[in-house]
Formats: structure tokens, C-alpha cells, sequence
């Protein structure tokens, strides 16, 4: 049988244009990440996700890939990838790499290629329609990053298709040719020793033939929202499976943003031979007013009543079926401190509270760059953001649509832009953080020389710690990895609380994710003695204070 080393795992991201600078261009490198693995090993994480490294033209920071097979310069070199694999493996972190398989920059060859003819090896490798007769786009799909989801090309005269900017356009998996190229990048890093692979919008890969209309074209987002998990995706991905996966025992996490519970269940049952786990987007929507056309940028107060229900959902769905995916932060998602927490009043104790409840539940953890310092996000001006999302939304809904206000955007954008989590990792307070002697590539947040991981590994309250011991009981604790899970007091709007089972072991996970003190009449039933971990000092009385958090042992 397949060893399922991830089950008793948790994961790291690095974020590398933003983890750690050697050569000084303010850009983060593979080498850095390298002279980092002592630090990662002492938090004590098992594998790193490395988002993409390739060469690329980086409009949305290397999520558009020109060559697959090759590092981008700024990063290093294939060499240092190489050191880089033998490093970590040498301190055991198994090393996952980031496979962005949807789509490619425009700039790859394949696409050069396959703009220039109709009839060439690589014509077929893009989803190209003719124009309707009077010359618009073959469907009214939308891009994620707003605007068209097709872009008209002079010399084919015909529109390709992209889900996200113009510059990535979507390869077409309905060609086998396309299929066998990919699974052929995927062997030749498992050949450098590359042991999994997050997948990047895997369910976008199959496109209904039919290309029909969306019913509801001023959604935002509609393309992913209507046309994913398309016709052919779990037969495509089973393809994969079996060419690459299966036979070099490589680990797999794919990105999965419409799955409902239901359909990730297919994909990562381990009968059907699909993905190991999926990141779900579900419970990350719990601050965003429903149905609304400005889409994730009509926030609202986190509803902590949705975000217990969506993750037991999970928990239940997938429970006997499958494995979860567990994370609140990645290169995508805002700071949890400022996002869902009290960043202000409170850093210490939300973005331990957060972490509690997250780290308790069955499924492998994901520990993003920063995350495990209690980074918040920077509350830049709008001028300040690089994203290309945020640019291309801010144009269509404060620009053209005129859906929502300037000040309303941007006050969305302090609160959830991918931006917030790619600032420059905060290591100690001398210049520029210590990421870069030179100035960085992005924005620092201004917070660096408070938050940062010299001084918090020497604090008292260090979050740092916190997280070592959250996955030193990963490592060391079965019930982590077997128990059952329940959901309790599922209506309370403040405390999430759920126990896990195993045989004769019931532990309690609880965290009041306010700024208020709280009842919880559950904790009569233990003392000191049955605490595991926590980020106060206990108390018998029965309540929970801010952001209180605890494990106890029955
Ligand atoms: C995924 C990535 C995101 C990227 C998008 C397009 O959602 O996580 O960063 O912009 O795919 O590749
Ligand atoms: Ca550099």
C-alpha cells in the first residue's frame, strides 16, 4: 500500500518571491528558502508547497508559467532547486511543488506556437472559437480577474480562451497531446525528487464541448462558479493518476474552489483514484454577503455560526471517504488576525485561537509563510497593491460597473486582498525586516519591527511556539489522525467547540473566537489536570476569555 505520510503531517507554504532574499535584488529565492530550512525544521513541519518557481512573466506572480521544466532567473537556477530537494530531504521535509496545469503564460512556447497557425503541432494545445458572425466572443463567459473570458488574436483570427488574465491562456485538455505534456512535466520533477504537487484550479481543466452561455452574466467570477467541475474532470484527473500519481507514489493537493463537500468527496476518494485531499474554498466565504455582484469584495463580519457548519460539513462528508485539506491562509487568502481576528487588541490570542481550531480537526494542516508569527495584513493604500485581481476587479466594479465605491473597495481590499498575505516575510526588526538588503520587491508591512520572528520567538506569548506544540501533538497523537470529530454547541455565535473520539480517549477542542468573555458551562467537566494546550493560563470558571483557546483531555 501507498504510504500516506500526509496523514500525519503538516504542510508549509512558501510564498518565494516574498520568503527570503540571498543575492539582494529584493526578490525571495530558492537559496533562501534553503538557508531557511533550519528554521522550518525547528517549527517542526514535515513538507514545504513551494508556489511556482518556473520560469514565468509573472503578472500574477509566477501563477503564469512560460516554462514548466525551467526556474525563473530570479529565482535561481534548476541546480538550486536540485540542492534544494537534496537539503530538505537530507532534514526529512518532503518538497511539493505548485502545478498550474489549467492554464500557461502566453508567453510559453506552446502558446507562441499555437497562436500562429491552425494547423501545427501545438494549434490544438488552446481553446481557440471562431468569432459569432458579427464578430463578438463565441460566449458570454467572464474571466475571474474580470472582463472577457476570451481574447480576439490577430493572427489565428479566432478568440482563445482564459479563465484568469489575458496572459494565461487555458490549455486544452480535451487533446491528449496536452494531457501526455503535463503528466511528462510532472515526471521529470519527480525525477529531481519532487514528492507531490499542489494543483493549481484543478477542477477548471474540462470545459463543456458545448461552450454554452452563462445564464447569469453579470456574476462575477461566473466562469468558475458555473463552469467548473466540467464534463470530462474526474476522468481527466483518474488520467493523471494513474500515468503519474499512482506509479511515483507522489502526494496530491488540488485547489478546488466551487467542490461542495459532495463532489470533493469524489475526488479524493482513495477507491476512485483521484487526489489525495482538496482545498476548499467553502469556509473562507463566511465574510462575504451572499449573492452580491461585487462578488468576495461585499464583505461582512465573519458569521462564525457558517465557518463551525462548513467545516463539520466536511468533516462529516468526507469522514470514512477521504481526506481534508485544513488551512486559513495562503498566498490567496488576507492574514487571519486581521481578517476573522483582532489583529489590534488581540494578535497573540486570535491568531492562536484561530489556529487551535484548525489544527484540531482531521485532515492535514497547511501553515502558511507568516502565519505561524501571527503576520497581519498591511492596510495598504490602493496605490500600494500589485495584484492583478484586485487591479482588473477595482477597473470593472469601481471603474466601469460602478457597483461599489471606491472607499467600500478599499476598505474589501485591507481586509481580504490576496495582497495582504504576500508582503515580505517579517524575520527581525533591522532593515527592510530583515528579508532583503536591498528594498523588496513589494510593499513590507510597516508592522515589521513588532511583529517579526526574532521577536517572537523570544516572547513569552510567542505564536511561533504555539504552533510547534499545535504540531508536535500532529506527530505525536493519533487521535489527531483517527479520531472522530463532533461539532458541539453548533449554534453558538462566539465559541467553535468540537471533541474528537478514539476508543477510550475524548479530547475537547475549544476556542471563543471574540473579544468578549463567554460562557461555556462544557467546561465544568475539566480541571488543570486535563489541559493539553492553551494560550492563557487556566482558570476554573467556566468561561473563556478573548480569543481564549484550548485542548483538553477527558
Ligand atoms: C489559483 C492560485 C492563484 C492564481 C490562480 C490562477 O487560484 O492560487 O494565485 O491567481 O489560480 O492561476
Ligand atoms: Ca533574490
Amino acid at each position: 500500500m501507498k504510504s500516506e505520510w500526509w496523514k500525519n503531517a503538516v504542510i508549509y507554504q512558501v510564498y518565494p518571491k516574498s520568503f527570503y532574499d540571498t543575492n539582494n535584488d529584493g526578490i525571495g529565492d530558492l537559496s533562501g528558502i534553503d538557508k531557511k530550512l533550519n528554521y522550518l525544521k525547528s517549527l517542526g513541519i514535515d513538507a514545504l508547497w513551494i508556489s511556482p518557481c518556473y520560469l514565468s512573466p509573472q503578472i500574477d506572480n509566477g501563477y503564469d508559467i512560460a516554462d514548466y521544466r525551467k526556474i525563473d532567473p530570479m529565482f535561481g537556477n534548476n541546480d538550486d532547486m536540485k540542492q534544494l530537494i537534496v537539503d530538505a530531504h537530507q532534514k526529512n521535509i518532503k518538497i511539493i511543488m505548485d502545478m498550474v496545469a489549467n492554464h500557461t503564460s502566453d508567453e510559453s512556447i506552446w502558446f507562441k506556437e499555437s497562436r500562429k497557425s491552425r494547423n501545427n503541432y501545438f494549434s490544438d494545445f488552446y481553446i481557440w472559437r471562431d468569432p459569432k458572425n458579427d464578430g463578438s466572443e463565441p460566449n458570454n463567459w467572464g474571466s475571474n480577474f474580470g472582463g472577457s473570458a476570451w481574447t480576439y488574436d490577430e493572427t489565428r483570427q479566432q478568440y482563445y480562451l482564459h479563465y484568469y488574465g489575458k496572459k494565461q491562456p487555458d490549455l486544452n485538455w480535451e487533446n491528449p497531446l496536452v494531457r501526455e505534456a503535463i503528466y511528462d512535466v510532472m515526471r521529470y520533477w519527480k525525477a529531481q525528487g519532487v514528492d507531490g504537487w499542489r494543483m493549481d484550479v484543478i477542477t477548471s481543466i474540462s470545459k463543456n464541448q458545448d461552450f454554452p452561455d452563462n445564464p447569469n452574466p453579470h456574476q462575477l467570477r461566473y466562469v468558475v462558479g458555473n463552469q467548473d467541475n466540467g464534463p470530462r474532470m474526474h476522468e481527466f484527473i483518474h488520467e493523471m493518476n494513474q500515468q503519474v500519481l499512482a506509479p511515483f507514489s507522489m502526494m496530491s493537493v488540488g485547489e478546488a474552489p466551487s467542490s461542495k463537500s459532495k463532489d470533493a468527496r469524489m475526488l479524493v476518494d482513495p477507491k476512485r483514484e483521484e487526489l489525495d485531499m482538496v482545498f476548499t474554498f467553502e469556509h473562507m466565504h463566511v465574510d462575504r454577503k451572499p449573492g452580491d455582484v461585487n462578488g468576495r469584495w461585499a464583505i461582512q463580519p465573519i458569521d462564525i455560526v457558517q465557518l463551525k457548519k462548513t467545516l463539520a460539513n466536511w468533516q462529516d462528508n468526507l469522514n470514512g471517504h477521504g481526506w481534508n485539506a485544513l488551512y486559513f491562509e495562503n498566498h490567496d487568502r488576507a492574514r487571519t488576525p486581521s481578517r476573522w481576528g483582532d489583529d489590534k487588541n488581540y494578535r497573540y490570542e486570535s491568531a492562536t485561537a484561530f489556529a487551535t481550531v484548525l489544527h484540531g480537526l482531521k485532515g492535514t494542516p497547511f501553515v502558511y509563510q507568516g502565519e505561524e508569527i501571527g503576520m497581519t495584513n498591511p492596510k495598504f493604500e490602493l496605490a500600494d497593491y500589485e495584484d492583478i485581481e484586485l487591479k482588473t476587479n477595482y477597473q470593472k466594479l469601481v471603474e466601469q460597473e460602478k457597483t461599489i465605491s471606491k472607499a467600500d473597495f478599499l476598505k474589501a481590499a485591507q481586509k481580504i486582498s490576496r495582497d495582504n498575505a504576500r508582503t515580505p516575510m517579517q524575520w527581525n526588526s533591522s532593515k527592510n525586516a530583515g528579508f532583503s538588503e536591498s528594498d523588496p520587491w513589494f510593499k513590507l508591512n510597516p508592522n515589521y519591527q513588532t511583529v517579526n520572528v526574532e521577536r517572537d520567538m523570544n516572547s513569552p506569548r510567542s505564536i511561533f511556539k504555539y504552533y510547534q506544540k499545535l504540531i508536535e501533538l500532529r506527530h505525536n497523537e493519533d487521535i489527531f489522525r483517527d479520531g472522530d470529530f463532533k461539532l458541539i454547541l453548533p449554534n453558538d455565535r462566539n465559541i467553535f467547540a468540537y471533541t474528537r473520539t478514539l476508543k477510550d480517549q475524548m479530547w475537547l477542542v475549544i476556542a471563543n473566537l471574540s473579544s468578549w468573555e463567554q460562557q461555556a458551562s462544557c467546561l465544568n467537566d475539566y480541571d488543570k489536570t486535563n489541559l493539553v494546550l492553551g494560550n492563557y493560563d487556566f482558570e476554573e470558571k467556566g468561561t473563556l476569555r478573548p480569543y481564549e483557546a484550548m485542548i483538553l483531555r477527558k
